[in-house]
């Protein structure tokens, strides 16, 4: 398991909410060494796979449980966007019917229910994978001063998953992303989607938890899983 630290500034007045989504899409990119044809993408939001592919492919299917991330999508020839949830088996017994040579998910299979099985359908394509999924240290100082739990599992539970349906490449990448304020770190969390929209904390919790919170950083740690 090879692990990376990479730092980032937060840019606010461009809105780059997905600064850190788009960085792990790119990875995933960059890992990639074949150019396949035809493609599924698992959580697809608003394209950040679709927009980075740069060679031709016959097929794009593109999935998402949300309609609106689906309406920010692009949109194309070849391309098909189907709102479908990741969770549930139905999906995964139309998809099969079809031949994938590659599936991604970014940013997304953190938000599995049941992350073994889903795992294990995307392990019925016999294609290979270049996943990246969010894990529990994610947000850890923020998460240690609320003294909450993370929602999100540990890189080593998600590898433990992964290593029983595929042989793959594992790599922890965490990142750093620095604000000019307290304010802005809040705003970002609700902005970018990493909460999965869950909040466990009340207003008063939240605002003790800005005036504690002992830095003006955020961490991040992602899985990455290609073969
Ligand atoms: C953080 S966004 C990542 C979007 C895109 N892949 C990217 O890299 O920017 C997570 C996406 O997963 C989708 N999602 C979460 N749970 C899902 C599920 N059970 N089934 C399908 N899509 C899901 C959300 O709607 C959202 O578009």
């Amino acid at each position: 398991m090879k692990i990376e630290k990479e730092f980032s500034r937060f840019a606010h007045e461009y809105g780059h909410y997905n600064l850190i989504q788009e960085k792990v899409t790119q990875k995933l990119l960059n890992e990639i060494s074949t150019k396949p044809k035809k493609i599924l993408d698992l959580g697809c939001g608003n394209g950040s796979v679709f927009k980075k592919i740069n060679w031709e492919y016959k097929k794009f299917t593109g999935i998402d449980f949300s309609q609106k991330m689906l309406d920010l999508h692009p949109k194309a020839e070849n391309l098909h966007l189907s709102l479908g949830d990741f969770n549930e088996d139905k999906l995964f017994e139309e998809l099969v019917k079809e031949e994938f040579d590659h599936v991604f998910s970014a940013s997304s299979l953190q938000w599995a229910s049941d992350l073994d099985t889903s795992l294990y359908h995307i392990s019925q394509f016999n294609a290979p994978i270049s996943l990246a999924i969010f894990t529990s240290n994610t947000f850890k100082t923020l998460l240690q001063t609320a003294g909450i739990d993370s929602p999100l599992k540990s890189a080593d539970e998600v590898s433990y998953f992964l290593k029983q349906y595929f042989k793959c490449k594992i790599e922890i990448v965490n990142y750093e992303l620095s604000f000019d304020s307290i304010e802005d770190i809040f705003t970002y969390i609700k902005k970018s989607g990493v909460s999965g929209g869950r909040n466990k904390l009340s207003y008063k919790e939240m605002k003790a938890l800005m005036k504690n919170y002992p830095t003006k950083t955020l961490e991040f740690e992602v899985l990455f899983a290609f073969n």
